[in-house]
C-alpha cells in the first residue's frame, strides 16, 4: 500500500451527472491539476459505481489522482442482489472508498458493526477506507458533539490494529453543514478534529494519529476552504456540492496545496 499523505482531497460526487458529465468533469480537473497545482497534492475522485472504470482509466498515470467508490457491502460475496463487494471494487482497480456516510446512515439504516465490516473488507482488498463521522444539529446544541463522534469512532474502528487504522482516512462532517450552505466555523472544526486526533492517539499510538489525515466536509466550498485548511488538524476535505464543478473544486485544491509538500 502507498505511503500516507496526511494532507488530501476527496471529491464526492453522490448521485449526480451523467457518465458523459463525469467524463468531461474528470478530463478538466485532471488538465487543470496539472497545470496549476505545484505541490503534490493526492486527490480522489469517489464516484457512482458505473462510473468507476472510465474514470480510472481517464486518471491512468496520473500520480496524484485516485478513484474511489462512494460504498461497498458488508458481505465479501453472495446473494446479495444489487450490491457491490470490496472485492469487485479492487478487481476494477478502485483506490479507495467511502463508508459511514452520514447519508448512509440515516437513508439506508447502515450500523457501526456493518461500517466495521465494510472497513475490514476493503483492508483486506487494498482499498483504502474515508470513515465518515458526524453529528446532527441536535446533538450539537445539546453538547453531546464528542460524546457521539466517540462513540461512532469506537463503534466502527476500535477493533482494528494500529497497522490497520494507518490505511484508514478519517472525515468529519457534521450533519448539519451536509449540503445545507452552513458550514463548521474554522474554529468549530478545529476542536473536533483536535479531539478525534487524541482518541486516535489513545487508541493506535501518536504516530498513526500523527498520520491520519482527517478531513472535513460540510459545504466546504471555494470561499471558505482557507480558513478551515489553515488549521493545524484539519488535513483536507470531502467536498460534496463544490466538486461537482472544475473550478470551484480547484481552487479548494490550491488553497490546500499551500500546506502539501
Ligand atoms: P456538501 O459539500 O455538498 O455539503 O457535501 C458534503 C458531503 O457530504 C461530502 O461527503
Amino acid at each position: 500500500m502507498p505511503a500516507t499523505h496526511r494532507k488530501l482531497l476527496a471529491a464526492n460526487w453522490k448521485m449526480h451527472l451523467s457518465l458523459q458529465e463525469a467524463q468531461e468533469l474528470t478530463s478538466e480537473v485532471v488538465q487543470t491539476y496539472q497545470t496549476e497545482i505545484a505541490a503534490p497534492l493526492p486527490l480522489v475522485l469517489c464516484v457512482p459505481f458505473p462510473y468507476l472504470s472510465h474514470v480510472l482509466h481517464l486518471t491512468k498515470g496520473e500520480p496524484f489522482v485516485a478513484v474511489g467508490a462512494q460504498n461497498v457491502h458488508h458481505k465479501a460475496e453472495g446473494a446479495y442482489t444489487g450490491e457491490v463487494s470490496a472485492q469487485m471494487l479492487r478487481s476494477v482497480g478502485t483506490q479507495y472508498a467511502v463508508v459511514g456516510h452520514s447519508e448512509r446512515r440515516q437513508y439506508f439504516g447502515e450500523t457501526p458493526q456493518q461500517i466495521a465490516d465494510k472497513i475490514a473488507l476493503l483492508l483486506e482488498h487494498r482499498i483504502r477506507p474515508i470513515f465518515c463521522l458526524g453529528e446532527t444539529l441536535e446533538e450539537r446544541e445539546a453538547g453531546q458533539t464528542i460524546a457521539v463522534l466517540t462513540t461512532q469512532l469506537e463503534g466502527s474502528l476500535a477493533g482494528f490494529t494500529a497497522e490497520q487504522m494507518a490505511q484508514i482516512v478519517v472525515a468529519y462532517e457534521p450533519v448539519w453543514a451536509i449540503g445545507t450552505g452552513r458550514t463548521a466555523s474554522p474554529e468549530q472544526a478545529q476542536e473536533v478534529h483536535a479531539a478525534l486526533r487524541a482518541q486516535l492517539t489513545a487508541h493506535f499510538g501518536d504516530d498513526v494519529a500523527q498520520a491520519t489525515p482527517i478531513l472535513y466536509g460540510g459545504s466546504l466550498k471555494a470561499d471558505n476552504a482557507a480558513g478551515l485548511f489553515a488549521q493545524p488538524d484539519i488535513d483536507g476535505g470531502l467536498v460534496g456540492g463544490a466538486s461537482l464543478h472544475t473550478r470551484s473544486f480547484i481552487i479548494i485544491a490550491k488553497a490546500l496545496a499551500t500546506y502539501a509538500h
